[in-house]
């Protein structure tokens, strides 16, 4: 069971793309699954930041395979704005795969996305406007184009035809409840109807696209089950996590696909038995970006020492993160939802210089019940509120330690008690953004 899936388990931007790098060294593929360039990983080498957005974090190992699969949505110009990025960094885009049938973003899903996040009376999400709820919700409606698509002027223009019709009606709708709203809205966020919606303009702009994206795509299933077939590692790395999930997150602030371990088997066309490990990604504090409940949230000097020190602004919005000690009963369940083997433990260092460090280890009803379990219902998670166990804090720069001796005891007991409070090794701990910035923790199980 050479595969190995690497999740999220808060609200996102763990360290995912730092450690999948780490762990790609080993592995003959990387496979992103789920979501698409709403998701942001950066990765840090010899002190130069790459950021990805879609090609998966494994792309600087270049003798390795990279595959946006089939559960991806991609918008095609990012995506080339991308390859072009990597190019000019001096690094080869050669063993980049994409699926063919991964569904596309399309100019009217981003249009579409940043409409609805300004509905009157409807709830904001503060999604990415990335076009990726709309996308997916296409795919599930069956009037997606498909990356295959790009390779076929007749259908392409066909399905794209077809799916305006869909879209114009609902749009127009749209815009005139926009005219409506227009004395409240920022000037920027003016929705035009416009040739976003040309039959012709998007026919010709997503063909001259597929013309460039040909020679990467492929049937990426197949390479997944050759590498794994011949026992190499194939590293699934997820997108978002699992507090995001669309069927197990905090819906409806949650993205629009499955960033748990399961959904690496549909978005790539591999077979649970396939698996043999999950890695899970959890900050040493929580962040959160976007609307959507969030129990351990600091708004105190804390909160800020988080955001300052680990400058904590999307990768991919640039909005600052909302901050919050770490909350081990929503671990707890990312890691039974998930079935973690392991956990990697990022931005230890950034908890440096608090004198106490909380950790959230149950909840409490409005009613005044304990609950030592992540709600089921949705209403009694809004109105939580956590109970902390505190630990000693340290106030050392961490930052230079490579061993577990290195550590302050501070930190070690801050390790083993989550280890031990939700049953999984925490095998590796994030000291910095660098890729050598790493503890490799010792499996005592
Ligand atoms: P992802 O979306 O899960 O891949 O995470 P992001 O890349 O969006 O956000 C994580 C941020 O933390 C990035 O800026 C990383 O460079 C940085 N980072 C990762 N691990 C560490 C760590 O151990 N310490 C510090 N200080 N920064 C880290
Ligand atoms: P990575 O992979 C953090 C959040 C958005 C919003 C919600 C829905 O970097 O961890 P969407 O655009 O997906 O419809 O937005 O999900 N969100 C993320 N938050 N990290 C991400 O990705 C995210 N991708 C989406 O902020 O609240
Ligand atoms: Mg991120």
């Amino acid at each position: 069971m050479p595969g190995l899936v690497i999740v999220g388990t808060q609200w996102g931007d763990e360290g995912k793309g730092k450690v999948t790098d780490l762990l790609a060294k080993d592995a003959s593929a990387i496979v992103r699954f789920q979501g698409g360039n709403n998701a942001g990983h950066t990765i840090v080498h010899d002190g130069e930041e790459y950021k990805f957005h879609l090609i998966p974090s494994g792309i600087l190992h270049e003798d390795k395979y990279c595959v946006i699969g089939n559960g991806v949505v991609v918008d095609p110009r990012v995506l080339l704005e991308e390859i072009e990025g990597l190019h000019k960094a001096g690094v080869s885009a050669s063993n980049l795969r994409v699926s063919s049938n991964a569904h596309l973003i399309m100019p009217y899903h981003v249009l579409v996305d940043a409409a609805e996040e300004l509905k009157l009376g409807k709830l904001s999400i503060g999604t990415t406007r990335r076009g990726i709820g709309p996308a997916y919700a296409d795919k599930a409606y069956r009037i997606g184009i498909r990356v295959q698509d790009l390779l076929d002027e007749k259908i392409l223009r066909k399905k794209i035809m077809a799916a305006l019709e869909h879209k114009k009606k609902s749009l127009q709708e749209l815009a005139v409840r926009r005219r409506k709203l227009h004395k409240e809205a920022e000037p920027d966020e003016e929705i035009q109807i416009d040739d976003r919606l040309d039959l012709h303009t998007i026919t010709e702009q997503y063909l001259s696209y597929g013309h460039r994206l040909e020679p990467y795509i492929a049937d990426t299933a197949r390479l997944c089950w050759n590498e794994l077939d011949a026992g190499n590692k194939v590293i699934f790395e997820g997108a978002q996590a699992a507090l995001l999930d669309l069927d197990h997150g905090t819906y409806p602030f949650v993205t629009s696909s499955n960033p748990i371990a399961g959904a690496a088997c549909v978005g790539a066309g591999v077979g649970p038995t396939d698996i043999g490990e999950v890695w899970g990604i959890v900050k040493a504090y929580s962040t959160r970006v976007g609307s959507g409940p969030f129990p351990t949230e600091l708004f105190d000097e804390v909160g800020e020492h988080m955001s300052d020190r680990g400058h904590e602004f999307g990768t991919t919005t640039g909005r600052r993160r909302r901050c919050g000690w770490l909350d081990l009963v929503a671990l707890r369940y990312a890691v039974r939802l998930n079935r973690l083997s392991h956990l990697a433990m990022t931005k230890l260092d950034v908890l440096s210089g608090l004198e106490t460090i909380k950790v959230a280890v149950r909840y409490r009803s409005k009613e005044g019940a304990l609950l030592e379990d992540f709600p089921y219902h949705q209403t009694i998670l809004h109105n939580a509120t956590p109970e902390y166990v505190d630990l000693p804090g340290f106030s050392e720069d961490i930052t230079g330690c490579r061993s577990e001796e290195d550590l302050p005891p501070a930190a070690r007991e801050y390790i083993a008690f989550i280890s031990e409070f939700v049953g999984v090794p925490i095998s590796l701990v994030g000291v910095g953004p660098g890729r050598e910035e790493v503890v490799w923790v010792e499996d005592r199980g």
